[in-house]
């Protein structure tokens, strides 16, 4: 078979082709593994590179499956994408229970990136360093981070992750803002252009991750354009950050028909070629978030309203190759 990032990197324009892992699925020898080098030249860790797994305690962390990801990935010649550094929905529970002042919580919050950063500085390329920080009506989310550190939260933590890198002599540390449904919910599109315009008047912003958990119907072609062109208008770079494809939002088929499957494909390979058009300054990554359909986060996420059977991924529950993952070869 062709590999994904086999054909990405003969592109005239190439980019990375990315995958969220799990540090478990990184042992020599095991199936993740061999598909992961043939098939993906970028890494994501899925949960384990949060705030919650890597924050113990004020200043103490652990960073067992970080270091194990990021080894990784560098051993590999695979760039490492750092995902998230603040994320309301993965706060350490001593942080969301923080009974000091709201300047001591500021200071948890810089230490951390700073701890963070530093510590990955020159082998993570780049960070997600807000994520999700505009509700689903348009407003700032209102997060703990919004009410004990004010609307200036977002600039404050992209300042610290700019400083910590550029103290630890990496200044080529990429730094994204990061979020879901904007192409469809326009409110919400506008409010994240708002910060992202605000961080890159300060220069404190090098692209946007969409994170595109998508449906078979949903969004449009014109409708993902128009959201993405709005970062390539201001010469950012365009993360695909989290690429998943439902077919069964609506909790109505109990396996994957040929229908849906195809339509899939054709949606996956819709997305690729929106993303291989982009002028090469813009270019970043497309990443799927996941390799299996039965591992994925979809069928067992409770904000989505179909608590069953989804295959929202490029391989099958016995990681074999499904027509998603022709789509994908033909969009490129
Ligand atoms: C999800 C992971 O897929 C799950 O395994 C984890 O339990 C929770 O987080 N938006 C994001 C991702 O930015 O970090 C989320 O990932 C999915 C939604």
């Amino acid at each position: 078979p062709t590999f994904l990032k086999v054909k990405a990197n003969a592109l005239a324009n190439p980019f990375f082709v990315g995958v969220a892992v799990k540090s478990n699925q990184l042992t020599e020898g095991s199936s993740y593994n061999t598909v992961l080098k043939n098939e993906f030249s970028s890494i994501t860790a899925e949960y384990e590179m949060k705030m919650d797994p890597i924050s113990t305690g004020s200043g103490t962390y652990n960073w067992q499956a970080s270091d194990k990801i990021v080894k990784y990935g560098n051993d590999n010649g695979i760039n490492v994408h750092g995902h998230a550094l603040v994320w309301h929905n993965a706060v350490p529970n001593w942080l969301s229970t923080f009974s000091g002042t709201d300047v001591e919580f500021a200071l948890e919050v810089k230490k951390y990136i700073t701890d963070v950063v530093t510590r990955y500085a020159g082998k993570v390329r780049s960070w997600d360093v807000v994520n999700e920080a505009v509700a689903d009506n348009g407003d700032m989310r209102n997060t703990i981070f919004l009410q004990k550190m004010g609307a200036n939260y977002i600039k404050d933590c992209y300042q610290w992750a700019r400083d910590a890198a550029n103290a630890a002599g990496d200044t080529d540390l990429l730094l994204f803002y990061n979020d879901y449904a904007t192409s469809t919910n326009i409110p919400k599109q506008n409010k994240v252009f708002t910060i992202v315009d605000d961080l890159k008047a300060s220069n404190l912003i090098d692209g946007v991750g969409f994170q595109m958990h998508n449906t078979y119907l949903s969004p449009t072609k014109m409708q993902i354009e128009t959201d993405i062109n709005r970062a390539v208008a201001k010469g950012l770079k365009v993360h695909v950050s989290e690429l998943d494809i439902q077919v069964n939002q609506n909790n109505d088929i109990t396996f994957l028909t040929e229908e849906r499957n195809l339509a899939q494909k054709a949606k996956y390979k819709e997305i690729v070629k929106i993303y291989n058009a982009l002028p090469a300054v813009n270019k970043y990554a497309l990443t799927v978030w996941g390799f299996k359909d039965n591992e994925s986060w979809i069928p067992y996420s409770t904000d989505l309203n179909h608590p069953g059977n989804d295959w929202p991924l490029l391989y099958n529950n016995k990681f074999e190759l499904k027509s998603a993952h022709t789509g994908f070869l033909e969009g490129l």
